[in-house]
């Protein structure tokens, strides 16, 4: 079986937390870069105007990524990690799941935040990733360690 530990973080406390899982469960690794990073004034939630706050106003915004993983079929399980953003997974996750055929693989999101839980952010993915199964998914404390992810991550590896 072969696993991905695939990731979008804009503040490094998602990369932080995929590099634990990544190491700990011997995966392999891909960073969903944005083709346009975000500056701090794009993540500034606070203002209805800013990048993140329109990008997550209009559900089908779909921010470019950088570039593509050509050996995406080879994949049966992906760990699919980003901070939750206005209770929910970025618009560039949504623009990641419509980027591939994930049909038959098994998709485990994974998340860090403020305090927020991922609500209904497995059944969005479910809705973009018809074929595969989506997982509910995990929200990490950053500080969270390599005996945790793995321990939790064993169900599906
Ligand atoms: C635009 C934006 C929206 C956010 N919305 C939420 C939210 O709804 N709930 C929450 O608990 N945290 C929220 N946060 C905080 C992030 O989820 C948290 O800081 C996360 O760990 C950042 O991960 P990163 O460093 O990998 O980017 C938000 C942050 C940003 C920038």
């Amino acid at each position: 079986m072969k696993v991905l530990v695939a990731y979008f973080s804009a503040g490094g406390a998602t990369a932080q937390i995929a590099a634990r899982l990544t190491k700990s469960i011997g995966a392999d690794v891909f960073e969903i870069k944005p083709a346009q990073r975000y500056s701090k004034d794009d993540l500034d939630w606070q203002n209805p105007k800013s990048r993140s706050s329109m990008e997550m106003n209009d559900k089908t915004s779909r921010p470019a990524i950088a570039e593509k993983k050509e050996d995406m079929s080879e994949y049966d399980v992906i760990f699919l990690g980003f901070p939750i953003w206005w209770y929910r997974e970025p618009s560039i996750i949504d623009t990641f799941i419509e980027s591939y055929d994930f049909s038959g693989k098994i998709i485990v999101p994974f998340a860090t935040s403020g305090g927020s839980e991922l609500n209904d952010t497995s059944r969005n993915l479910q809705a973009l990733a018809k074929g595969a199964v989506v997982t509910t998914g995990k929200r990490f404390d950053s500080s969270a360690g390599e005996d945790e992810l793995a321990d939790w991550a064993k169900e599906w590896i």
